[in-house]
């Protein structure tokens, strides 16, 4: 594993509009490799602790076999691998920051690689969670249908985003809280620039129907959509069209059986 990288404060992404493409990759493996060390008590600070319960809720809904090999794409520091190994099943966790990678604590085996192009062979994955990363990923269509390759027919995803309430009061109060006080708290205990690009990151969400779309474009059908503690956030979960891949067996003409 690579150690935490020595990066300076991130540059202000907010100085001009925010980057897509390659820069935004970049930018955003460049803010989490920084914010790596204090990114947990930060996290747990600005959610005030429901971000666990949001977790726990994300693995639940896979409703997967014991044993089955789920991946946490965009893994960070593992706190989604923890819940996925105490509930019996194979996690294995993808990032593209070495520093969050390097503060990972979860002891499941992890791999540095960029959503988009996962190395893992198609149909290898039963399931695959994703916490708080599509609206950092610069083409989430194509990082959809990548899932929509590794997840098996008939395997399920379960994904935990942030997400705006609706009811125009508790929007009012999430919006000071999001817009004013997260900043303020990160730039105290973390990065500021990184934590005043988090709340201005939801734009990068895309509709929640043209999200189903995405999925459902992807691979995906039974696309469920469901807000968490009032809208704070949101799960969105979906099933691998198709039947499940079974290993059939042929008769070579030599009579030999093959694989396929
Ligand atoms: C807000 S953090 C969430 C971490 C973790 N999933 C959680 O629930 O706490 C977003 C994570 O997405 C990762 N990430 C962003 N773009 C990525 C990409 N293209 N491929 C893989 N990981 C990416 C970042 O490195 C970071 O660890």
């Amino acid at each position: 594993m690579t150690a935490v990288s020595q990066t300076a404060p991130t540059r202000d992404p907010l100085a001009e509009e925010l980057p897509t493409g390659a820069a935004k990759t970049q930018m955003v493996r460049s803010m989490f490799d920084t914010i790596a060390p204090r990114y947990d008590l930060v996290n747990r600070l600005m959610t005030f602790g429901l971000d666990r319960w949001w977790r726990r809720r994300t693995v639940a809904a896979l409703r997967l076999a014991r044993s089955s090999v789920v991946i946490d794409v965009a893994c960070g520091t593992g706190d989604l691998l923890g819940v996925l190994g105490r509930q019996e099943y194979r996690p294995i966790g993808l990032d593209l920051s070495a520093g969050m990678l390097a503060a990972n604590r979860s002891g499941c085996p992890l791999v540095q690689a960029d959503a988009l192009a996962l190395p893992l062979a198609t149909g290898s994955a039963d399931g695959a969670v994703c916490g708080f990363a599509l609206r950092n990923f610069s083409d989430l269509e194509g990082t959809l249908c990548e899932l929509g390759r590794v997840v098996r027919p008939g395997g399920r995803i379960s994904l935990l985003e942030v997400a705006t309430p609706t009811n125009p009061l508790f929007r009012l109060g999430h919006r000071l809280w999001f817009q004013r006080a997260v900043p303020l708290l990160g730039g105290l205990l973390s990065d500021r620039n990184a934590y005043r690009y988090l709340p201005k990151s939801t734009a990068y969400l895309p509709s929640p129907d043209a999200l189903r779309q995405l999925l459902v474009r992807a691979g995906f059908s039974t696309v469920g959509q469901r807000p968490l503690s009032g809208g704070v956030s949101q799960l969105i979960t979906a099933t691998r069209t198709g039947l499940p891949v079974v290993a059939t067996r042929t008769v070579a003409p030599s009579g030999r059986g093959k694989e396929r």
